[in-house]
């Protein structure tokens, strides 16, 4: 018997939802979203209780991190990751992409080359074009239903003078999480490029039986004086819009230009809302979140069946990590505008389109399955319905 109800249907529309409005806006409120990346499940219902409180309290004033907030992720990351870090290795940003981007801004110069592996989440990507460095993709390759790093591939674009190595760990959208084998020779090509390395390790949380998170910096004292670890609360419990992260960065000399770049940035304390909800999801909510991974597992293996069952055409890829679902479509079409017809147009769904995670992609849709399991079998069922190779 589960204690939490992640059946519960919540509609989004009218709470400035990016997922839902956002969509109701461009293409009618007949729509269901499994799009943007965040959860249609309500957060613990101990840090909604908390907020409300903190909401009533009234006073908005400035706040600051003190030092519950460093130990409630100190704890979070030793209980999670086995990953025993001092204090000061940790420094509050508001959202992982302006980490990114600081990073990029503060140890690379214009024209400077920066590696990701392809397909991939393109804020990450942005933050390097958008700051005027040269983006250097690495595409995984696409082995037998899995994605694996194509090494020789990596190191002949190392040898351009990549400063910076993006790396999400686990990947966003193929699923992929990188095993300590993977990690350590992504660790001993920077360390042989003399680049840094920025793992965004935001859905880190969400690992799939069989599998097993490694935070890089973990692998050798070497990796970690070169890496920046990007954690966050946002997608385990739901709490993206409440902007808390948690950057980790072993070396001093990096951290404090790290500091330096968040105060030219002018970023210097968390909302209101933003400590108590990490540090009650933190201490708190090991119950609901071992229900939620349940929950998720099961809604993944829905998906899975029901896709095979009915769209054989299709592949899922299996994902090791994350609650996206990057399928394989291009049986039904290989141009994007064919599987926008059936799934948007046809089926009113929205989902995350393939080349939106760059050119690699195209052929490829990413469903979230991050929702009550009545909305995911409509949505499937739609889609099921509109199948364009549908047997008659
Ligand atoms: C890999 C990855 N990094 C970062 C983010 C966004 O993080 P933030 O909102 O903290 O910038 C997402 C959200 O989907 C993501 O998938």
């Amino acid at each position: 018997m589960m204690k939490y109800n992640f059946d519960e249907v919540v509609s989004r529309i009218g709470t400035n939802s990016a997922k839902w409005d956002g969509m109701v806006e461009s293409m009618g409120n007949d729509m269901i979203s499994l799009s943007v990346a965040d959860m249609d499940l309500k957060a613990p219902p101990i840090v909604v209780e908390k907020l409300e409180m903190a909401a009533r309290h009234g006073i908005y004033g400035y706040t600051d991190t003190f030092s519950s907030y460093f130990s409630a992720v100190q704890a979070w990351l030793g209980r999670s990751y086995h990953w025993h870090v001092p204090q000061e290795w940790i420094v509050f940003c508001p959202r992982i992409i302006q980490a990114v981007s600081l990073v990029i801004q503060q140890f690379t110069n214009e024209g400077d080359a920066i590696l990701i592996h392809t397909p991939v989440y393109q804020p990450v990507a942005k933050a390097v074009t958008l700051n005027n460095r040269v983006l250097i993709e690495s595409p995984l390759q696409f082995h037998h239903g899995r994605y694996e790093i194509d090494f020789e591939d990596m190191e002949q674009r190392m040898q351009q003078g990549v400063k910076i190595v993006l790396l999400i760990s686990p990947h966003n959208p193929v699923g992929r999480v990188w095993t300590k084998t993977e990690l350590e020779r992504i660790g001993a090509l920077c360390i042989k490029y003399d680049a840094l390395i920025v793992s965004d390790d935001i859905h880190a949380d969400f690992i799939h039986e069989g599998h097993e998170h490694t935070v890089i910096a973990k692998l050798s004292e070497e990796i970690a004086q070169r890496s920046v670890i990007c954690t966050s609360p946002g997608k385990t419990f739901n709490l993206a819009s409440l902007e808390i992260a948690n950057i980790i960065i072993p070396n001093e000399t990096i951290r404090e230009r790290f500091k330096q770049g968040l105060q030219q940035a002018g970023i210097h304390n968390p909302t209101f809302f933003a400590v108590p909800a990490l540090e009650w999801s933190y201490t708190a909510c090991d119950d609901w979140l071992e229900e939620l991974r349940e929950y998720l597992t099961g809604n993944i293996a829905y998906a899975s069946a029901f896709i095979h069952e009915h769209m054989p055409e299709l592949s899922v890829i299996k994902p090791e990590g994350t609650y996206l679902l990057w399928v394989d479509c291009r049986a039904v079409d290989t141009a994007e505008s064919g599987l926008k017809q059936w799934i948007e147009q046809t089926a009113r769904v929205s989902a995350s389109f393939g080349s939106s995670f760059g050119a690699d992609g195209e052929g490829f849709i990413r469903i979230n399955i991050a929702a009550p399991r009545s909305v995911l079998k409509e949505a499937l069922e739609r889609i099921a319905a509109a199948y364009p190779l549908k047997k008659t």
